[in-house]
């Protein structure tokens, strides 16, 4: 069987990639070990955690905001095997559709776990341990990722869960202990919070998110500690031990050293701490594919190996672990393949928590732009005075844009607040335009909305908000 091109995995990254290429013409076939496509986002990811984000935002308004609103539905009670059902609807929805997309772009699908037998060729090992010779020009690898483990601690998925385990436990756990304060930590911390759990987040930094905008991190952890999550930062996970009835004891200490131990008791303990890149079983090493010190495959601003005729994009190589980002490259390593111009502007990749309320983010953080020594304006507006978010009592948050001192581009921008992650894509297109922050602060924003606070922010920037 002979092709233009074989991707190996079809997570965002890996089908996108197949899909533009079939679009341009070139022969494609996808290999997936996995039964269904979407990779980590459509099965255990992306999709399903925001489902149950979703639902669990429905049943946290029901129980607490409602009555503000002048909805009595009484004491809602949570049907948690319904709530999972309605999230596996969504997951199911979802790959079947890239099934379907696929198939209507005559990509050919191999199940199996693709090797690399070398340049040209990737052999394709079926469960039933069949296995097919496939032969190919190009080999793009888009394997994605996998959990990052705490050592000398074993994930059972039951008692001790990754992200996978967390979004199936099968009843609300009393206490949740979760270890890393980022983005999964505190989506899925928040998920089992709105349904009744005690949540302790333990991080081994000093702030949540890092790498978002230090403000942004500060006033996020204020309202999710409102909220009532517990944070314990600057602090280690030394030790896990499940009990013999279930449950598990959680040793952390000062992350600096010195101060006393302290044990904590869990039911159920969440470790997300990361995620490393997955090359397991693709024969890299027999073919001479580079790496680097993170086990993230090395290519070129082409996606291109050392090898001739093998790249990679997604979670696997450099980069934010996103989707997006993973379906951008995809788009852009098929179109070179068949001849085109190919780009992703790195400058411009939003990144979004789907907490409530959302924290969003793009381009440069404060932070970023002090350590280059680049001076900027910052024009901040807080949603207290935005007419929308206070018709909804939604007024937790701000907007804050962060534009050149010389010349007003717009540098970056960083929000908390409701629907943030819709808010951020304006901007985004804004960057990506090379937009100064007066060319936002002139576009007519439709009124009452939350898109006037990112006008108002823009504004800030020459200190001519109107509304604070
Ligand atoms: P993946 O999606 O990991 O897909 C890789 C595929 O390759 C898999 O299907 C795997 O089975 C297959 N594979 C691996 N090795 C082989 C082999 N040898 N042969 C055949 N097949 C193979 N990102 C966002 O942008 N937004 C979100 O809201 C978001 N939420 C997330 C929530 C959670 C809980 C997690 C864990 C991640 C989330 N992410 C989110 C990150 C997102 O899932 C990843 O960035 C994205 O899936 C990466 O896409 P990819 O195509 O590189 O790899
Ligand atoms: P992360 O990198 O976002 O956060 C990990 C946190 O754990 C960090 O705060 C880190 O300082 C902390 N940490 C590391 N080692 C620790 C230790 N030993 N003890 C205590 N804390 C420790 O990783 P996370 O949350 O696991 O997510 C993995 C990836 O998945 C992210 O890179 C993200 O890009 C992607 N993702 C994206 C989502 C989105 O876009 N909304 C949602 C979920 C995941």
């Amino acid at each position: 069987m002979s092709y233009d091109l074989v991707v190996i995995g079809t997570g965002p990254g890996g089908y996108v990639c197949a899909i533009r290429a079939a679009q341009l013409g070139l022969r494609t076939a996808v290999v997936e070990k996995r039964a269904t496509h979407g990779g980590t986002c459509l099965n255990v990811g992306c999709i399903p955690s925001k489902a149950l984000l979703h639902a669990s935002e429905a049943f946290e308004e029901a129980n607490k905001h409602f009555a503000d609103l002048g909805i009595d539905v009484g004491t809602p009670k949570l049907d948690l095997k319904k709530m999972m059902a309605f999230k596996d609807e969504g997951v199911a929805g979802n790959t079947k559709g890239v099934e379907f997309l696929l198939k209507k772009n005559k990509v050919e699908t191999f199940h199996g776990t693709g090797r690399i037998a070398g340049a040209g060729r990737v052999e394709v090992v079926s469960e039933d341990g069949g296995n097919q010779m496939l032969e190919t020009k190009s080999i793009v690898i888009a394997t994605g990722s996998d959990v990052t483990r705490l050592p000398g601690v074993t994930i059972d998925e039951k008692v001790v869960v990754s992200s996978t385990g967390a979004l199936e436990l099968d009843r609300v756990p009393k206490k949740l202990l979760v270890i890393g304060a980022g983005v999964i930590g505190l989506e899925l911390g928040s998920v089992w919070r709105r349904l009744g759990a005690e949540v302790t987040v333990v991080e081994y930094l000093d702030r949540v998110l890092p790498g978002m905008d230090g403000e942004v991190g500060k006033q996020f952890q204020r309202i999710l500690t409102k909220q009532g999550i517990a944070f314990k930062l600057s602090t280690k996970v030394t030790g896990v031990e499940v009990g013999k009835k279930g449950g598990a004891s959680v040793t952390v200490e000062p992350a600096a050293g010195g101060g006393a131990a302290e044990t904590l008791q869990a039911d159920v303990v969440l470790v997300a701490i990361g995620r490393v890149p997955y090359t397991e079983s693709l024969g890299l090493d027999t073919v001479g594919v580079q790496r680097d010190d993170k086990g993230r495959i090395l290519t070129d601003a082409h996606y291109a190996t050392n090898v001739t005729g093998i790249y990679a994009i997604g979670d696997v190589i450099a980069g934010p672990m996103l989707a997006h980002k993973a379906e951008d490259e995809g788009v852009a390593i098929a179109e070179m393949l068949a001849g085109q111009s190919g780009h992703v502007n790195y400058g411009v990749i939003p990144n979004v928590v789907y907490t409530f309320p959302e924290v969003a983010s793009v381009g440069k953080t404060e932070e970023e732009l002090k350590k280059d020594g680049i001076a900027y304006n910052a024009g901040k507006f807080p949603f207290t005075a935005n007419g929308r978010a206070k018709a909804n009592g939604t007024t937790d948050g701000f907007v804050k844009v962060l534009a050149d001192a010389q010349t007003d581009r717009v540098l970056g921008v960083h929000i908390v607040g409701a629907d943030a992650g819709n808010l951020i894509a304006e901007v985004a297109v804004a960057m990506e335009f090379g937009a100064s922050s007066e060319d936002i602060a002139r576009t007519c924003h439709a009124h009452p909305t939350l898109t006037e606070a990112v006008k108002e922010a823009a504004l800030a920037v020459n200190k001519r908000a109107i509304h604070v």
